[in-house]
């Protein structure tokens, strides 16, 4: 009979079922997922680059490891556009809330393909707990026009944009190919506005808005839960 295969750690992490008391593991598969997330093992392309927006789809660039390190370009291929220290800083919150027992589940309203909300259940899976959510908020349809009421907002319409709006099954289908999507995953879909100030949730012990537009911090509704507690880092609150 031939003998049984051994799983490896990585299909028995993906199980649930990894030996999770060593800190070296779990810090490995973390480094991992943020290299995979961030796509910095193959470097897709650009399709531009924040610091020059004259980069199309139709004129990619090459990419570049120093833009995708501070979350400068806007990858064809990679699971977010945050780039790596700020995976890395969300990892460290995500951790940091886990080990200090601040109780709540994580948020991020603005996921785009899903990178950032596929890391905080990474992070949940990596340290096995099973009683945190991960909530993905977004339309799922892209950005709205911006509300001329907000001056900060104007000459910022992203509405028309196509590759700001990726459907929820395709966020799910990204989940699904870490392994990670399961019903510690929470889809919230529709406009910040009319979703999260009815979102039956919370507390949270961290949350990540990333909306690219001011109107949207402006909001009542950020933060959904007076319970929560925030903290601007760099382009998204935390
Ligand atoms: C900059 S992208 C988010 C990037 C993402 N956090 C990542 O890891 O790559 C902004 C996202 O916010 C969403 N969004 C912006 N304004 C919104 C609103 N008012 N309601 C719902 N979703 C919104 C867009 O659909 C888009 O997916």
């Amino acid at each position: 009979m031939a003998p049984k295969k051994r799983p490896t750690d990585m299909e028995a992490l993906a199980a649930g079922g990894a030996d999770l008391s060593n800190a070296s593991l779990r810090d490995l598969y973390l480094d991992l997922l943020i290299k995979i997330l961030a796509n910095t093992i193959y470097g897709d392309p650009a399709f531009g680059i924040f610091m020059h927006p004259a980069v199309t789809p139709d004129n990619m660039a090459e990419f570049g490891a120093a833009y995708r390190e501070v979350g400068l370009d806007w990858p064809s291929a990679a699971h977010t556009m945050v780039g790596v220290r700020r995976l890395q800083n969300l990892r460290d919150l995500a951790q940091r809330a886990i080990d200090d027992g601040i109780p709540g589940d994580f948020i991020e309203a603005g996921v785009w393909r899903g990178g950032c909300c596929i890391l905080l259940r990474g992070v949940l899976k990596a340290n096995a707990i099973a009683d945190r959510k991960v909530y993905v908020a977004d339309s799922f349809s892209g950005l709205p026009p911006p509300d001329p009421a907000f001056e900060p907002d104007r000459g910022h319409d992203y509405s028309k944009n196509e590759q700001l709006a990726v459907s929820a099954d395709q966020v799910r289908e990204n989940f699904a190919r870490y392994g990670l999507l399961d019903d510690q995953v929470v889809f919230v879909e529709g406009l910040f506005q009319e979703t999260l100030p009815h979102l039956d949730a919370g507390p949270f012990a961290l949350m990540r808005l990333d909306a690219d537009l001011y109107a949207v911090v402006q909001h009542p509704c950020v933060p959904p839960a007076p319970r929560s507690r925030t903290r601007p880092c760099g382009r998204g609150w935390h």
